[in-house]
């Protein structure tokens, strides 16, 4: 009979249900017909009272999906914003409100101890004022000072909220003690205003959140150290202005985010770019070309693969000015020198990582793309055509490897990047075994 196997359920109806975790899970199972096949585990997922609280709802549903207990506790005013009731009924469990109205007695303590993480999702900049403080005068604020698992933050305010020193200060504390801060975003406020203190969408949340609990998708990079790049570099020209290009990080974050679903350790080298790094990475902040080469330097003989997403610049200005060059009549001339070839030099190292190099064509994308991979000496290269893909949600990428080409249909980018890592550790562990 198929019995539970180091904490995997297989063939979930025939699944011995023994404690009261797996009671909760088949009954999840049987009420909305999932079939998880992730390890279990069990969060508490903490709301408090913002706009954005309607998304937590979502957000149980989806972790719920994918196999996770969830436990949902709120403050008062989280109450006033989605109910209860909405909540209990999402996940099958009562939901936790009040210290003094506790049937379990003691879920301060218990709760929290029995989580694999406490989610706070929104935390308003009250909830994050009282994280930094240690404030203790409510059931989910008592949960998370009584806790011995990872805390995971996701601010959602309006953005004067967000970037009041106070909250600036009280954000800095939460990190500094260890809580894993996931977002805010830039965009659209429930007030009409425009900027940062958005929260992440539930599925992004959810994604970081499975990623956190190392509910890896599969483990196929399992042990693997990747280097990844990302994004755009920017070459100054003057005190302001400078020389970057059109990418928006997206690809290579999409990839960092499936690597480490895929269980690697990942080091993201970011160029400038408004995404917020996917939670678990390594993410070394770089501006210029030089940088980046600096930081790849640093990184590669600690790294198994490297993969070389971001759209450096191939020339930088010779000399930058340090002050603003002042607007005159007449023209200017501006002298570009070559950047370092980061791709080339790691591939050319006596002991290479795996390279997997990108190729962001405007034309001949199969001529293009052959002529570098040959130049760089390259085992895989994913070329995509740059008009389609920069900025955008979704891309088509060709793979190009010693067998030939294989095409990667237009899809979301965290699918693509899933499909070329599978693809990559195919190779590399071929390679490998020669
Ligand atoms: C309509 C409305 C919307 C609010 N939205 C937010 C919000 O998005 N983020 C936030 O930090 N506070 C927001 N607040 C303020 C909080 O609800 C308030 O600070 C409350 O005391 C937070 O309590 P809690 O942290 O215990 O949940 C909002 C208040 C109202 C009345």
């Amino acid at each position: 009979m198929p019995t539970l196997n180091g904490g995997y359920y297989h063939d979930v109806s025939a699944v011995l249900i023994t404690t009261p975790m797996q009671q909760t899970q088949h009954f999840l199972v049987k009420m909305r017909g999932m079939t998880p096949a992730t390890p279990h585990r069990r969060i508490v997922l903490g709301i408090t009272g913002g706009i954005a609280a309607y998304k937590a709802a979502e957000l149980a549903r989806l972790l719920i999906k994918q196999g996770v207990e969830v436990q949902v506790a709120m403050t008062d005013a989280a109450t006033h914003f989605i109910t209860p009731a909405t909540l209990q009924a999402l996940t099958g469990q009562p939901v936790l409100l009040d210290q003094w109205q506790d049937d379990k007695g003691m879920s301060h303590i218990h709760s929290s101890r029995i989580a694999d993480a406490i989610v706070i999702a929104p935390a308003t900049a009250d909830f994050i004022a009282k994280l930094a403080h240690g404030l203790a005068d409510d059931l989910l604020s008592t949960l998370c000072l009584a806790r011995d698992c990872p805390l995971l933050v996701a601010p959602a305010m309006n953005k004067q909220m967000w970037s009041n020193a106070a909250t600036q200060r009280n954000v800095r504390q939460l990190a500094a003690d260890g809580v894993t801060l996931l977002g805010p975003v830039s965009g659209v406020q429930a007030c009409g205003e425009e900027g940062m203190g958005r929260m992440l969408e539930a599925e992004a949340l959810a994604q970081d959140i499975l990623t956190a609990l190392s509910v890896a998708s599969s483990d196929e990079l399992a042990g693997m150290r990747l280097l990844i790049t990302a994004g755009p570099t920017y070459e100054a020209i003057d005190a302001v202005r400078g020389i970057t290009n059109r990418s928006s990080g997206k690809m290579g974050y999409a990839v960092a985010q499936a690597a480490l679903e895929m269980g690697a350790q990942v080091t993201l080298v970011s160029g400038p770019v408004s995404l917020t790094p996917p939670a678990g990475a390594r993410v070394v902040d770089v501006t210029s070309a030089a940088e980046m080469f600096a930081a790849v330097q640093q990184a590669v003989p600690s790294s198994d693969m490297f993969i070389g997403v971001a759209a450096v610049a191939d020339y930088r200005v010779a000399q930058p000015s340090e002050q603003k060059i002042k607007k005159s009549d007449t023209s200017l001339n501006l002298q570009l020198v070559p950047t370092p070839d980061i791709l080339g030099w790691v591939a050319s190292q006596p002991k290479a990582p795996f390279c997997v190099g990108f190729a962001a064509e405007s034309e001949k994308l199969r001529e293009h793309a052959t002529a570098k991979r040959k130049k760089k000496n390259i085992p895989l290269l994913a070329a995509n055509l740059a008009q389609d893909a920069i900025g955008a949600d979704d891309n088509e990428l060709v793979l190009f490897d010693d067998a030939g080409e294989h095409v990667l249909p237009r899809t979301d980018k965290s699918t693509l990047a899933r499909a070329l890592l599978r693809h990559a550790a195919m190779l590399y562990k071929k390679g490998n075994q020669t």
